[in-house]
Protein backbone atom coordinates (compact mmCIF):
# COMPACT_ATOMS: atom_id res chain seq x y z
CA UNK A 1 0.00 0.00 0.00
CA UNK A 2 1.09 3.49 -0.73
CA UNK A 3 1.27 5.88 1.58
CA UNK A 4 -1.59 8.03 -0.56
CA UNK A 5 -3.66 4.75 0.03
CA UNK A 6 -2.83 4.48 3.56
CA UNK A 7 -3.73 8.39 3.90
CA UNK A 8 -6.90 7.90 1.95
CA UNK A 9 -8.07 5.27 4.08
CA UNK A 10 -7.70 7.56 6.69
CA UNK A 11 -9.07 10.27 5.86
CA UNK A 12 -12.80 7.76 4.45
CA UNK A 13 -12.70 6.42 8.28
CA UNK A 14 -12.32 9.93 9.38
CA UNK A 15 -15.19 11.33 7.50
CA UNK A 16 -17.55 8.05 8.35
CA UNK A 17 -17.20 9.15 11.87
CA UNK A 18 -17.67 13.17 11.32
CA UNK A 19 -20.25 15.67 10.99
CA UNK A 20 -18.17 18.46 10.94
CA UNK A 21 -15.95 19.45 8.10
CA UNK A 22 -13.05 22.32 9.00
CA UNK A 23 -11.09 24.31 7.12
CA UNK A 24 -8.84 25.27 9.80
CA UNK A 25 -6.63 22.91 12.28
CA UNK A 26 -4.42 23.91 15.49
CA UNK A 27 -1.70 21.95 16.37
CA UNK A 28 -0.62 22.89 20.19
CA UNK A 29 2.50 22.27 21.51
CA UNK A 30 3.23 21.09 25.21
CA UNK A 31 0.94 21.61 27.84
CA UNK A 32 -1.08 23.77 25.47
CA UNK A 33 -3.53 21.49 24.54
CA UNK A 34 -5.74 22.48 27.36
CA UNK A 35 -6.34 25.78 25.96
CA UNK A 36 -9.43 25.92 23.98
CA UNK A 37 -11.50 24.03 25.75
CA UNK A 38 -15.03 25.72 25.53
CA UNK A 39 -15.78 24.07 22.31
CA UNK A 40 -19.21 23.56 21.30
CA UNK A 41 -20.81 20.35 19.13
CA UNK A 42 -17.76 18.16 20.20
CA UNK A 43 -16.35 15.11 18.21
CA UNK A 44 -13.24 13.33 19.12
CA UNK A 45 -11.49 11.22 17.35
CA UNK A 46 -8.83 9.26 19.39
CA UNK A 47 -5.25 8.34 17.03
CA UNK A 48 -5.81 4.66 18.19
CA UNK A 49 -9.25 4.78 15.73
CA UNK A 50 -7.27 6.17 13.25
CA UNK A 51 -5.92 3.76 10.63
CA UNK A 52 -2.08 4.46 9.90
CA UNK A 53 -2.18 6.71 12.42
CA UNK A 54 1.10 7.30 14.23
CA UNK A 55 0.36 5.62 17.72
CA UNK A 56 1.83 6.45 20.77
CA UNK A 57 5.63 5.19 21.25
CA UNK A 58 6.87 3.65 24.88
CA UNK A 59 7.43 7.01 25.98
CA UNK A 60 5.10 8.82 24.23
CA UNK A 61 1.41 9.66 25.42
CA UNK A 62 -1.45 9.10 23.01
CA UNK A 63 -3.28 12.04 21.77
CA UNK A 64 -6.41 12.71 20.19
CA UNK A 65 -8.28 14.72 17.50
CA UNK A 66 -10.85 17.06 18.82
CA UNK A 67 -13.71 18.37 16.21
CA UNK A 68 -15.75 21.52 17.17
CA UNK A 69 -17.27 25.04 16.66
CA UNK A 70 -15.82 27.56 18.34
CA UNK A 71 -17.59 30.97 17.88
CA UNK A 72 -19.38 28.94 15.40
CA UNK A 73 -16.22 28.00 13.16
CA UNK A 74 -15.49 24.77 13.06
CA UNK A 75 -11.88 23.60 13.95
CA UNK A 76 -9.63 20.36 14.20
CA UNK A 77 -8.02 20.66 17.42
CA UNK A 78 -4.86 17.88 17.44
CA UNK A 79 -4.40 17.36 21.01
CA UNK A 80 -0.90 16.41 21.63
CA UNK A 81 1.92 15.27 18.48
CA UNK A 82 4.47 13.66 17.60
CA UNK A 83 7.93 14.48 17.93
CA UNK A 84 10.90 13.01 16.08
CA UNK A 85 13.07 12.59 19.25
CA UNK A 86 10.19 9.94 19.98
CA UNK A 87 11.38 7.85 17.32
CA UNK A 88 8.83 8.24 15.10
CA UNK A 89 10.03 8.45 11.08
CA UNK A 90 9.14 11.97 9.34
CA UNK A 91 6.21 10.12 6.88
CA UNK A 92 4.56 9.13 10.71
CA UNK A 93 4.85 13.11 11.39
CA UNK A 94 3.49 14.71 7.95
CA UNK A 95 0.74 11.88 8.36
CA UNK A 96 -1.55 14.17 10.48
CA UNK A 97 -0.89 17.17 8.59
CA UNK A 98 -1.46 15.51 5.15
CA UNK A 99 -4.19 13.80 6.57
CA UNK A 100 -5.75 16.86 7.68
CA UNK A 101 -5.21 18.16 3.79
CA UNK A 102 -7.65 15.07 2.70
CA UNK A 103 -9.89 16.44 4.71
CA UNK A 104 -10.42 19.73 3.53
CA UNK A 105 -8.44 21.84 6.18
CA UNK A 106 -6.88 24.88 4.60
CA UNK A 107 -4.97 26.49 7.00
CA UNK A 108 -3.04 25.56 10.14
CA UNK A 109 -1.93 26.92 13.39
CA UNK A 110 0.96 26.01 15.54
CA UNK A 111 2.14 26.68 18.61
CA UNK A 112 5.35 25.10 20.64
CA UNK A 113 7.32 25.59 23.17
CA UNK A 114 10.62 27.33 22.43
CA UNK A 115 13.81 29.01 24.45
CA UNK A 116 14.53 32.43 23.90
CA UNK A 117 18.29 32.99 21.98
CA UNK A 118 17.24 36.71 21.26
CA UNK A 119 18.21 38.71 24.58
CA UNK A 120 15.12 40.74 23.91
CA UNK A 121 13.08 38.44 24.57
CA UNK A 122 11.95 37.45 28.20
CA UNK A 123 9.96 34.11 29.74
CA UNK A 124 6.77 33.91 28.75
CA UNK A 125 6.56 36.32 25.95
CA UNK A 126 5.10 35.18 22.61
CA UNK A 127 6.95 35.07 19.47
CA UNK A 128 5.54 34.90 15.97
CA UNK A 129 7.61 32.18 13.72
CA UNK A 130 8.62 34.63 10.31
CA UNK A 131 10.63 32.04 9.21
CA UNK A 132 13.11 28.96 10.06
CA UNK A 133 16.62 27.40 10.17
CA UNK A 134 16.18 23.32 10.20
CA UNK A 135 19.25 21.62 11.83
CA UNK A 136 16.81 18.03 12.34
CA UNK A 137 18.84 15.45 9.90
CA UNK A 138 15.83 14.41 8.07
CA UNK A 139 12.34 15.70 6.97
CA UNK A 140 9.16 14.29 5.51
CA UNK A 141 9.84 15.00 1.36
CA UNK A 142 12.60 12.73 1.51
CA UNK A 143 11.77 9.54 -0.88
CA UNK A 144 9.34 9.39 -3.56
CA UNK A 145 7.55 12.25 -3.86
CA UNK A 146 3.62 11.95 -3.57
CA UNK A 147 3.06 14.00 -6.51
CA UNK A 148 -0.78 13.76 -5.52
CA UNK A 149 -0.22 16.16 -2.37
CA UNK A 150 2.65 18.78 -3.98
CA UNK A 151 5.71 19.15 -6.01
CA UNK A 152 9.15 17.52 -6.15
CA UNK A 153 10.67 20.88 -5.38
CA UNK A 154 8.45 23.04 -3.18
CA UNK A 155 10.16 26.14 -2.33
CA UNK A 156 9.77 27.47 1.49
CA UNK A 157 9.62 31.10 0.76
CA UNK A 158 6.51 32.30 2.49
CA UNK A 159 6.07 29.07 4.61
CA UNK A 160 4.96 31.45 7.54
CA UNK A 161 2.16 33.06 6.05
CA UNK A 162 3.10 36.98 5.99
CA UNK A 163 -1.05 37.96 5.18
CA UNK A 164 -1.62 36.28 8.51
CA UNK A 165 1.56 37.29 10.68
CA UNK A 166 0.01 40.82 9.89
CA UNK A 167 -3.71 39.70 10.13
CA UNK A 168 -2.18 37.81 13.62
CA UNK A 169 -0.22 41.36 14.65
CA UNK A 170 -3.42 43.47 14.43
CA UNK A 171 -5.04 40.47 16.47
CA UNK A 172 -2.38 40.60 19.28
CA UNK A 173 -2.44 44.63 19.30
CA UNK A 174 -6.40 44.52 19.73
CA UNK A 175 -5.95 42.75 22.78
CA UNK A 176 -2.75 44.51 24.39
CA UNK A 177 -0.46 41.41 23.65
CA UNK A 178 2.58 42.17 22.55
CA UNK A 179 3.72 39.57 20.10
CA UNK A 180 7.17 39.51 18.43
CA UNK A 181 8.30 37.84 15.13
CA UNK A 182 11.27 35.83 15.10
CA UNK A 183 13.54 32.80 13.37
CA UNK A 184 12.95 29.64 15.06
CA UNK A 185 15.02 27.26 14.95
CA UNK A 186 14.65 23.55 14.82
CA UNK A 187 17.02 21.09 16.76
CA UNK A 188 16.49 17.20 17.23
CA UNK A 189 16.96 17.38 20.53
CA UNK A 190 15.34 15.40 23.22
CA UNK A 191 18.50 17.28 25.16
CA UNK A 192 17.88 20.45 25.26
CA UNK A 193 21.29 22.66 23.39
CA UNK A 194 24.71 23.39 24.73
CA UNK A 195 25.60 27.08 25.26
CA UNK A 196 28.15 27.16 22.86
CA UNK A 197 25.68 25.99 19.99
CA UNK A 198 23.02 28.48 21.29
CA UNK A 199 25.50 31.36 21.03
CA UNK A 200 26.09 30.13 17.23
CA UNK A 201 22.60 29.74 16.73
CA UNK A 202 22.47 33.56 17.51
CA UNK A 203 24.89 34.24 15.09
CA UNK A 204 22.91 32.63 12.47
CA UNK A 205 20.03 34.54 13.11
CA UNK A 206 17.65 32.32 15.65
CA UNK A 207 15.82 34.27 17.78
CA UNK A 208 13.38 30.87 19.66
CA UNK A 209 14.74 27.38 19.49
CA UNK A 210 12.56 24.20 20.23
CA UNK A 211 12.34 20.86 19.09
CA UNK A 212 8.94 20.61 17.11
CA UNK A 213 7.51 21.98 14.30
CA UNK A 214 9.42 22.75 11.57
CA UNK A 215 8.97 18.72 9.77
CA UNK A 216 4.93 19.54 9.77
CA UNK A 217 5.51 23.08 8.63
CA UNK A 218 7.07 21.70 5.75
CA UNK A 219 4.55 18.73 5.02
CA UNK A 220 2.12 21.61 5.38
CA UNK A 221 3.69 23.96 2.63
CA UNK A 222 4.24 21.01 0.37
CA UNK A 223 0.49 20.04 0.26
CA UNK A 224 -0.23 23.28 0.09
CA UNK A 225 -1.83 24.16 3.29
CA UNK A 226 -1.53 28.22 5.13
CA UNK A 227 0.64 28.12 8.28
CA UNK A 228 1.01 30.02 11.14
CA UNK A 229 3.34 29.19 14.19
CA UNK A 230 3.71 30.71 17.39
CA UNK A 231 6.24 29.99 20.27
CA UNK A 232 5.74 30.42 23.48
CA UNK A 233 9.11 31.70 25.21
CA UNK A 234 9.15 29.50 28.00
CA UNK A 235 12.53 29.24 29.02
CA UNK A 236 16.10 31.32 27.91
CA UNK A 237 18.36 29.40 25.53
CA UNK A 238 21.23 27.34 27.44
CA UNK A 239 23.92 29.67 28.94
CA UNK A 240 21.66 33.13 28.97
CA UNK A 241 19.25 32.35 31.82
CA UNK A 242 19.18 30.52 35.03
CA UNK A 243 21.58 27.25 34.77
CA UNK A 244 18.31 25.08 35.50
CA UNK A 245 16.43 24.30 32.35
CA UNK A 246 14.45 21.71 33.16
CA UNK A 247 11.39 20.33 31.34
CA UNK A 248 9.36 21.54 34.60
CA UNK A 249 10.38 25.22 33.78
CA UNK A 250 8.90 24.70 30.50
CA UNK A 251 5.37 23.25 31.56
CA UNK A 252 5.20 26.15 34.64
CA UNK A 253 5.59 29.14 32.21
CA UNK A 254 3.04 27.44 29.53
CA UNK A 255 0.42 26.65 32.80
CA UNK A 256 1.28 30.80 33.45
CA UNK A 257 0.54 31.77 29.99
CA UNK A 258 -2.02 29.52 29.00
CA UNK A 259 -4.61 32.21 29.37
CA UNK A 260 -3.25 34.65 27.44
CA UNK A 261 -2.36 32.23 25.11
CA UNK A 262 -6.18 30.85 24.51
CA UNK A 263 -6.96 34.68 24.21
CA UNK A 264 -4.68 35.32 21.10
CA UNK A 265 -5.86 31.65 19.45
CA UNK A 266 -9.78 32.09 20.37
CA UNK A 267 -9.43 35.71 18.39
CA UNK A 268 -7.38 34.56 15.22
CA UNK A 269 -9.64 31.11 14.60
CA UNK A 270 -12.72 33.80 15.41
CA UNK A 271 -11.30 36.42 13.00
CA UNK A 272 -9.77 33.68 10.37
CA UNK A 273 -12.79 33.14 8.13
CA UNK A 274 -11.45 33.81 4.70
N1 LIG B 1 15.51 24.22 23.60
C1 LIG B 1 14.86 23.35 22.78
N2 LIG B 1 13.56 23.11 22.89
C2 LIG B 1 12.86 23.77 23.81
C3 LIG B 1 13.46 24.68 24.70
C4 LIG B 1 14.87 24.93 24.57
O1 LIG B 1 15.46 25.72 25.31
N3 LIG B 1 12.48 25.15 25.51
C5 LIG B 1 11.33 24.53 25.13
N4 LIG B 1 11.55 23.69 24.10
Amino acid sequence: MTELERLQQAAQCVRERLTLAPKLALVLGSGMSEVLKDLEKVQRLAWEQIPHFPQATVTGHAGEWVFGLLEQTPILLSRGRVHHYEGYSMAQIAFPIRLMKLLGVERVILTNAAGGINKAYRVGDFVLIRDHINTIPDNPLRGENISELGPRFPNLLDAYSARWRAHAKEIAQELGLELHEGVYIATPGPMYETPAEIEAYRRWGADVVGMSTVPEVIAARHCGLEVLAISLVTNLAAGLGSDKLTHEEVLETTKRRERELARLLEELVKKSKK
